[in-house]
């Protein structure tokens, strides 16, 4: 096992997130999109940030599916690796805010504690955390990805609603329906969020 060092000395940024922020015009703040897989976290992630970009704004998505392919992609899907996979993109979208950016996240995110860390990284109110809802039944009858079939027949274990849990958010920031909304009114409802809370104009 590596050791960890303690050699290590902070070193303070000339340009400042603030500076960034001006040079972007607008915050940077983090989306935190949770909800099970199918609930439609990466759509509405990648609408927003269409729309968003439209704008003028410096956005960035970092979605599951991806980031499991190059940066989490030791990671499998055990209580113990899900923990480990929002721990890192906790820190990423840290470091995306302080880079100025307006960073959406599209991971199930299932446990509690897990988004809460990630919420206690970043200041207070940067941390926006979104749950797209949406009953199992929805998810698991659109099967995009045909995973559930695959987790019903036993093919996938850990499956996020099967035989994995998903604890939904008890103070989420906003709820989206995304089974009743349209893809439209649901950018819509995360954009009049942000408007409310001037991270644009
Ligand atoms: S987690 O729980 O936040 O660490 O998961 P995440 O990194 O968001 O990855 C979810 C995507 O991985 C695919 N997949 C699974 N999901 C849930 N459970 C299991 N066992 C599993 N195996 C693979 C699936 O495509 C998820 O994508 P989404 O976009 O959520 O459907």
């Amino acid at each position: 096992m590596t050791q960890k060092s303690t050699d290590t000395v902070w070193h303070n940024a000339t340009i400042t997130r603030n500076d960034r922020e001006k040079l972007h015009k607008h915050k940077s703040v983090i989306l935190w999109f949770t909800g099970l897989s199918g609930s439609g976290k990466s759509t509405l992630a990648h609408a927003v940030e269409d729309y968003l970009h439209r704008y003028g704004c410096s956005t960035f998505v970092l979605d599951g599916d991806n980031v499991r392919h190059g940066l989490c992609s030791d990671l499998g899907f055990s209580d113990e690796d899900r923990v480990e996979n929002i721990r890192r993109i906790g820190e990423m979208a840290k470091l995306m805010i302080e880079a100025g950016v307006i960073t959406l996240t599209a991971f199930i995110s299932p446990f509690r504690a897990d988004r809460s860390s990630a919420r206690k990284l970043v200041p207070h109110g940067d941390f926006i955390e979104i749950y797209c809802q949406c009953p199992l039944e929805t998810c698991e009858q659109r099967d995009v990805k045909g995973l559930y079939k695959k987790a019903r027949a036993g093919k996938i274990p850990f499956f996020t609603g099967i035989d994995s849990p998903y604890e939904e958010p008890e103070k989420p920031e906003l709820i989206v329906n995304t089974h009743a909304l349209s893809l439209d009114e649901s950018v819509q409802a995360v954009m009049k969020l942000l408007l409310q809370r001037s991270i644009v104009r």
